[in-house]
């Protein structure tokens, strides 16, 4: 990844995550960023401004009261950035960000930018679901702010929950898109996720154990490449990834509906399990017990991915492959079936509702087989292979 010419303005902020700074600093000087840190009293409590002054290679700004220079650093430090990144960003200083506090100089920093602003979260579970922290996540989305994480896992106060860090390496995949320098800037794509559901009766209906966590974690990894992203959703329990638009729907149907209302678009990425067959009718009313057998008559579903390919104007096409076995003849001829450049396999008894995944990636040149990772990792993997195809 490269972010030669690009300014950071990283702050920190007080909290035990103030060490994942350090590392994040080391990371984004490595990607040829210059990087100004700014830090909250609370932070120089956790990490000293010698560790982010040596990392960073520039003296590291802390006080709003100072003797030197014009007095004027919470104007000046901010006019050369690109970002400002808020990592680790506490729950006190989300508060002050979403109601324009500025009493310190990296709050004060952030109201006078003239650039995007990022942070990454990290605090205690609690902290995290308490109503005051979303209400004021949502003012802060709301004005334009991009928030990243945090992640789920084990807290440095013992208990385990979301609260977590972005680990540095994740924080880094998103700031290309951020910063408008990643492979599919400008690039519209449209992502199908998660399974269909399709109704038998008002009550009950078909469909499949699909998770949805590959297709968010696709669609994630393209916002990260700064495409513009319209997520089109079967029923998850997922939250939509930051930056992404997304569109819920049920059926098959719904799908195809809601896929051909996007178009044109420049990449479609069909990730969704979308059923095969659903039922020929559904019932208007809840179908009662009876002593007999039932018998449903199904009928085929449109297949979304083969139909958009098929187009005049067709997008990069890319499917997934869920096979139970003979992974690379399946895909293979499904990839050739539905003329598609690119299509992902995986063996579906180690992906369905599983974080990680072992995918194989197969186009023209032959067969491309990945090293099992958690989703995200498969999905960034994916994503820049698609760039380069397309390039
Ligand atoms: O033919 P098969 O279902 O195995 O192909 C899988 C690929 O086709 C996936 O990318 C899936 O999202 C897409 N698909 C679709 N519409 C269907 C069935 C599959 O878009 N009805």
């Amino acid at each position: 990844m490269s972010l030669a010419d690009k300014n950071i303005l990283l702050g920190v902020t007080g909290g035990v995550a103030a060490y994942k700074a350090a590392e994040l600093v080391r990371l984004l000087v490595k990607a040829g960023a210059q990087v100004q840190v700014a830090m909250t009293e609370a932070a120089t409590h956790f990490v000293g401004p010698a560790t982010f002054q040596a990392l960073s290679g520039k003296p590291v700004l802390t006080a709003l009261w100072h003797a030197d220079g014009d007095g004027m650093d919470h104007i000046h430090a901010s006019r050369g950035a690109d970002l400002i990144l808020v990592a680790p960003a506490s729950a006190d200083f989300l508060a002050k960000l979403a109601h324009g506090r500025a009493d310190d100089l990296l709050s004060t920093l952030c109201l006078a930018r003239a650039c995007s602003l990022a942070v990454a979260p990290a605090m205690n579970r609690e902290m995290w679901a308490a109503a005051a922290t979303q209400r004021n996540l949502a003012q802060l989305r709301a004005d334009g702010v991009s928030v990243l994480g945090p992640a789920e896992g084990e807290l440095a106060c013992g208990e385990t929950g979301p609260g977590r860090m972005l680990e540095p390496a994740d924080v880094m995949a998103a700031l290309p898109g951020l910063l408008g320098a990643g492979p599919l800037v400008g690039t519209r794509v449209v992502v199908t996720a998660g399974p269909t559901f399709e109704p038998i009766d008002p009550v009950r209906g078909l469909t499949n154990l699909s998770s949805g966590k590959m297709g968010y974690a696709v669609a994630q990894a393209a916002a990260e490449a700064g495409a513009a992203v319209c997520l089109v959703s079967g029923p998850t329990c997922l939250a939509t990834p930051p930056g992404v638009r997304r569109v819920d729907v049920r059926t098959a149907a719904e799908m195809r509906a809601a896929v051909l209302a996007e178009l044109p678009c420049a990449v479609f990425i069909a990730v969704a399990a979308v059923a095969d067959y659903r039922p020929e009718t559904a019932a208007g009313q809840k179908i009662k017990k009876g002593t007999g057998g039932l018998e449903l008559r199904l009928v085929p579903n449109p297949d979304i991915l083969a139909e958009v390919a098929a187009r005049p104007d067709a997008p990069f096409c890319v499917g997934f492959a869920a096979e139970t076995e003979r992974l690379a003849e399946h895909a293979e001829t499904k990839r050739r079936k539905k003329k598609l450049p690119l299509l992902a396999g995986n063996l579906a008894q180690d992906t369905l509702g599983q974080d990680s995944a072992e995918l194989v990636l197969f186009d023209d040149r032959g067969a491309h087989p990945l090293p099992r990772a958690d989703k995200l990792a498969q999905a960034r993997s994916l994503i820049a292979h698609l760039a380069t195809l397309r390039s």
